[in-house]
């Protein structure tokens, strides 16, 4: 098996730097979309021979080092009691949002097996598909970003419901918080337990808070998960989006791997983090649609600059976006392995 990423998770030696891509199953490509042409979204997360099928497209497209279940972060929350749609237009939907002690009252803490098998099934399946191939990354949403959705009922632009519930009614926001972190903590351990080698927890929405709030109302939660999770032995790895402001408080999250967007200099945050840091990141996903010539630029400049680091994981800064053209996507795979550390 190539074990390039779970050595760099480690901090051991490498032959290449790894490479792996936040989305990397996804709309920008074609067999994905063949395969989605006949489902909907959610009925693709939840059938896990397609869901596995969508999540070795990349691997054996792209020649990336590492697989990411095909699943989303809000899945766990339907299985919580909300009722979560996609919309093609607005993306996801959660009806009648959480804004009172009493909607969390009936929030359950799912049972994986029982509530979310599928996940568990897929996870079976991947294995034994990539028994010869790359590691299997499993994930969740991290509590913050979770509730932002579970309160807002979506995405959202300035998070006001979020925000007044943290500054209004700080004890429903806690309850809602330590609810998810019991949720996260067994959904990851399930994970884990059915054959997950690695875990990321996306914290895609914790850059809109001040730092004084991220730190006394969500670090909190995210450490106990974290400490929790140390117990399996896997790495984890912790991506926060828009970290530049709040990297120090990052830090002290206790994950083996920082994942960090690209509106931060890779260099910035190894000196903040530290040289022992092992880092996940940070290529702007817009990059790919520069000129070939113009991404091996800027994936050499990313890999350089990683190399003061104990250790680096090659990746986006975020998401790719569904509109990248594939071969661009395959002439940064590689550029990392052509130039990455040996
Ligand atoms: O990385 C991977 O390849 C694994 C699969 C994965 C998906 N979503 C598939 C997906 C992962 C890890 C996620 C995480 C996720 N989902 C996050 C955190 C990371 C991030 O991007 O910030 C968030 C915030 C979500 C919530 C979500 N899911 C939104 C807002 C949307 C709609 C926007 C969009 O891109 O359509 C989704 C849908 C979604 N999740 C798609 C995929 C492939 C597109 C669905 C489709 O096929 O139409």
């Amino acid at each position: 098996m190539n074990d390039t990423f779970l050595r760099a998770c480690r901090g051991e030696e490498v032959q290449y730097t790894p490479v792996w891509l936040m989305r990397q199953a996804g709309r920008y490509l074609p067999e994905y979309q063949a395969v989605r042409a006949n489902v909907d979204f959610l009925t693709l997360c939840k059938t896990p021979g397609l869901a596995a099928e969508v999540t070795l497209q990349p691997v054996d497209i792209l020649g990336v080092d590492a697989a990411i279940l095909f699943s989303d972060i809000l899945i766990p929350i339907e299985a919580m009691g909300m009722r979560l749609e996609f919309s093609d237009k607005e993306g996801p939907i959660l009806s009648e949002p959480i804004r009172n002690k009493s909607s969390v009252d009936r929030l359950i803490i799912p049972d994986t097996e029982e509530d979310m098998p599928f996940i568990i099934e897929t996870i079976k399946i991947l294995r034994k598909e990539l028994e010869n191939k790359v590691p299997l990354i499993g994930f969740s949403g991290a509590p913050f970003t979770l509730a932002t959705y579970m309160i807002e009922g979506g995405t959202s632009k300035n998070f006001l419901h979020t925000k007044k519930m943290m500054f209004q009614h700080s004890g429903v926001f806690d309850y809602l918080m330590d609810k998810l972190t019991t949720t996260i903590i067994s959904y990851l351990s399930d994970q884990i337990k059915a054959g997950a080698q690695a875990v990321q927890i996306f914290d895609t929405w914790a850059g809109m808070l001040a730092p004084a709030d991220y730190k006394e109302l969500v670090l909190p939660y995210v450490k106990k998960i974290i400490s929790e999770l140390k117990k399996e032995e896997v790495p984890i790895i912790y991506f926060v989006n828009d970290c530049a402001g709040i990297l120090k408080e990052v830090k002290k999250s206790g994950a083996d791997i920082i994942g960090i967007d690209w509106r931060i200099d890779i260099a910035d945050a190894i000196k903040k983090l530290g040289k022992k840091v092992i880092i996940q990141g940070n290529l702007d996903p817009s990059a790919l649609f520069l000129p070939k010539e113009k991404i091996e630029e800027r994936v050499k400049d990313i890999l350089w600059k990683g190399e003061t680091a104990k250790g680096h994981i090659f990746n986006l800064g975020h998401g790719i976006l569904p509109q990248t053209p594939v071969e661009n996507v395959m002439a940064m795979v590689e550029a990392v392995h052509k130039y990455g550390r040996k």
